[in-house]
C-alpha cells in the first residue's frame, strides 16, 4: 500500500449525477489534485458531432446523443486514466454504466433539488430543461435516475458544504476506496500521479 503515492492513478474517475451537480467544476480541480487531465464527455460529444449538444438534440433527437455519449465514452475510457465528468444521463445507459464499471471508478455526487435548481439557472443550454418547468422535470429525472446512480462505486454529497469540500470529500473516499494512498495535498507536493 505504501508504494502507492509513488504510482500513478491506474483507472480514470468518472463523476455522475445530474445536471447541476457540480461535475465539471469539481472534476476540474480534483484532476490538478490528481495530477491527470480532465476531460468533459459533453464537450467531447460536441467536438466529435462538430456541434452543440442543443443542436445534437434539436437536429437528430436525443437517442442519436446516448449513441454519441456511449462511443465517446467508451473511446475516452479506453485511453489513459482521466478525471471525466459525464452527462447526467450518461450512467443511465447500462453499456455506459459496464464500461465505467470495466475500466473506472465512478463518484456519483449527489445534490438535492434545492442546490440543481440554483445550478441550473446559471446556464440555459440545457436541451431537457427547455420544455417545462425545471423544478418539475428535475424531480422527475432525480427519481428516475436515482437507482442507476446509487449504483456508482462511491457516492458524495455535493449540495450544502460548498465545492472545495466536495473536493476533499471525494479525496478522501478514494483514499478509503484504495484509489489512492493518502488525499493528496493542496500544494501538490506528495501528488506524483500519473
Ligand atoms: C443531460 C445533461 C447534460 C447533457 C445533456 C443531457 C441529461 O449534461 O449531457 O444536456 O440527460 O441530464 P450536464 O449534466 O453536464 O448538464
Amino acid at each position: 500500500m505504501s508504494a502507492r503515492t509513488t504510482r500513478g492513478l491506474e483507472k480514470s474517475v468518472v463523476l455522475v449525477g445530474m445536471m447541476g451537480a457540480g461535475k465539471s467544476w469539481v472534476g476540474r480541480r480534483l484532476a490538478v489534485r490528481l495530477g491527470v487531465t480532465f476531460t468533459d464527455a459533453d464537450a467531447e460529444i460536441e467536438a466529435a458531432a462538430g456541434c452543440s449538444i442543443e443542436d445534437i438534440f434539436e437536429l437528430h433527437g436525443e437517442s442519436a446523443f446516448r449513441e454519441g455519449e456511449r462511443r465517446v465514452i467508451a473511446r475516452i475510457l479506453d485511453g489513459p486514466p482521466i478525471v471525466l465528468a459525464t452527462g447526467g444521463g450518461a450512467f443511465m445507459e447500462s453499456e455506459t454504466r459496464d464500461k465505467i464499471r470495466q475500466c473506472a471508478t465512478s463518484i456519483w455526487l449527489r445534490t438535492d433539488i434545492e442546490a440543481l435548481l440554483k445550478r441550473v439557472a446559471r446556464r440555459n443550454n440545457r436541451p431537457l430543461l427547455k420544455n417545462g418547468d425545471p423544478r418539475e422535470i428535475l424531480e422527475r429525472l432525480l427519481a428516475e435516475r436515482t437507482p442507476a446512480y446509487e449504483l456508482a462505486d462511491i457516492t458524495v454529497d455535493s449540495d450544502t458544504s460548498g465545492r472545495d469540500t466536495t473536493v476533499e470529500t471525494v479525496l478522501a473516499a478514494l483514499a478509503r476506496h484504495g484509489e489512492i494512498d493518502t488525499p493528496p495535498k493542496r500544494d501538490g507536493k506528495n501528488t506524483a500521479r500519473a
